[in-house]
């Protein structure tokens, strides 16, 4: 297994390119089985994630090639319909197969994904969907069994804005008969690039990124050829990454209007970002301020950005608060923070951190995707040497961190254990 040494207490500075967005890919990829043909999908970032949703299409009989970060898949001959646990269990998001699967051939069968490091993380309300679309629906044996001769537009208001849910009912109702309306629907960034590539596609949908999403059926779609849009969590992530080491950074391929809740708040901590010609600059603060921040749905502050921002604020002048309030148990970092000398107090499901000036060196044990990253900046804006373990979560979401990383200063390696 590998782990990154980090030696900390380099400003990073230079340009880094951010990679095509890991959240927007994967549904991405699930629409192609809409449409018979070759699609082909460019700006894919090289994840372990992708590579998963690459095994789940094969496995229903897509033809998967890809050329540096472009990806053609043949949806030709996707007949079988059934996603297995092995598959869905090491990657939630592979349950948005089943929405197009029964969109196309009627049917399908596909493991539910069980919990995952940071909750519960029910599908209940992409089940909800998909029986108001006129699925009948059973779960038997860890599958869900849906069938469905033609789904049938209908009404859906979500319990709570969910991102995969929104996305789930907009690609099966891209292929039902007659109109659908999503109220309270997610509104992020990346629903907005899967409608879009559903619109290529010869989709019928109009107010995506909004909270009503309306999805006039059509009878077919064909083959896209579409972009992905830039990742705003690895944008947002080498913004912290400035800012905790007061560095001064230029950052290519990112859309900042994406990341609006977190700049305002960088910005009243003292961060310098400005936006020229697409390249946006990044200057940190001495020392930041402490600001307080409560993860919402967007355009509220980004749950997938919270564990980074609390350790910028691990080393901030005064005490901040950190409330969450999207996944009920995304605080494993905290215990990892602790290791640096951060001053965290949990209560529910809020974290007051105390500023400290500075933040020691130590070995310390990835949790999740966006926890690794965490500890990633702790290391390096602490003194000595960080050893961060388990980092195969990190290759879930983050395309070669430690290079990009190391390209703008940072003293970190990968190494085997
Ligand atoms: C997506 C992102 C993830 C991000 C999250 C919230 C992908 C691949 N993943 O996850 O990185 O952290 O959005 O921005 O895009 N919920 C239910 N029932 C459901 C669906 C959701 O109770 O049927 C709850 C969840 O448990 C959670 C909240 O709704 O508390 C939001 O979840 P959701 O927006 O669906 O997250 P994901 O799509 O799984």
């Amino acid at each position: 297994m590998d782990k990154l040494v980090i030696h900390g207490g380099k400003k990073l500075s230079g340009e880094v390119t951010v990679s095509g967005s890991k959240n927007a890919s994967l549904p991405i990829f699930c629409a192609t089985i809409l449409a018979s043909g070759v699609h082909e999908i460019s700006n894919v970032p090289f994840l372990r994630d992708i590579n998963t949703t690459i095994k789940v299409l094969e496995s229903l009989g897509a033809r998967v090639e890809g050329n540096g970060n472009v990806v053609r898949i043949d949806a030709t001959d996707v007949n079988n319909v059934e996603a297995t646990y092995d598959l869905v269990k090491t990657m939630r998001a592979s349950v948005l197969v089943l929405g197009p699967l029964l969109a196309r051939h009627g049917r399908a069968r596909v493991s539910l994904p069980g919990g995952c490091a940071i909750g519960a993380r029910p599908i209940d309300q992409h089940l909800k969907g998909l029986k108001a679309l006129g699925a009948d629906i059973h779960l038997a044996h860890g599958y869900v069994e849906a069938k469905a001769k033609r789904l049938k537009g209908a009404r859906v208001n979500f319990d709570m804005p969910t991102v995969g849910g929104t996305e789930h009912l907009m690609m099966a109702a891209a292929l039902a008969k007659g109109e659908t309306v999503l109220e309270n629907a997610a509104r992020e960034p990346e629903i907005l690039d899967l409608a879009t590539m559903l619109n290529q596609m010869g989709a019928k949908i109009d107010g995506a990124g909004t909270d009503t999403i309306r999805i006039t059926g059509v009878k077919e779609l064909s083959p896209a050829t579409y972009r992905v849009m830039p990742d705003r969590i690895e944008a947002g992530t080498f913004m912290c990454a400035a800012a905790i080491t007061g560095g001064d950074i230029k950052i290519r391929n990112m859309q900042l209007e994406h990341l609006d809740a977190l700049v305002f708040k960088l910005q009243d901590a003292g961060v310098e970002i400005t936006n020229k010609d697409g390249i946006v600059r990044v200057k940190g603060p001495k020392r930041p301020k402490a600001m307080n921040i409560k993860t919402r749905p967007y355009p509220g502050f980004p749950t997938d950005m919270q564990a980074q921002f609390m350790a910028l604020m691990c080393v901030a002048d005064g005490a901040s608060v950190i409330s969450e309030n999207i996944f009920e148990n995304r605080f494993m970092h905290v215990s990892e923070l602790l290791r640096f000398g951060a001053d965290i107090t949990i209560e529910g499901n809020t974290a007051t951190v105390k500023g400290v000036k500075k933040l020691s060196g130590a070995p310390v044990m990835a949790t999740d995707l966006r926890a690794s990253a965490s500890l990633i900046l702790a290391g390096l804006a602490a003194d000595n040497t960080t050893e961060v373990s388990r980092i195969y979560h990190l290759d879930r979401g983050y395309e070669s961190i430690e290079k990009k990383l190391a390209a703008l200063g940072a003293d970190i390696q990968r190494v085997k254990e």
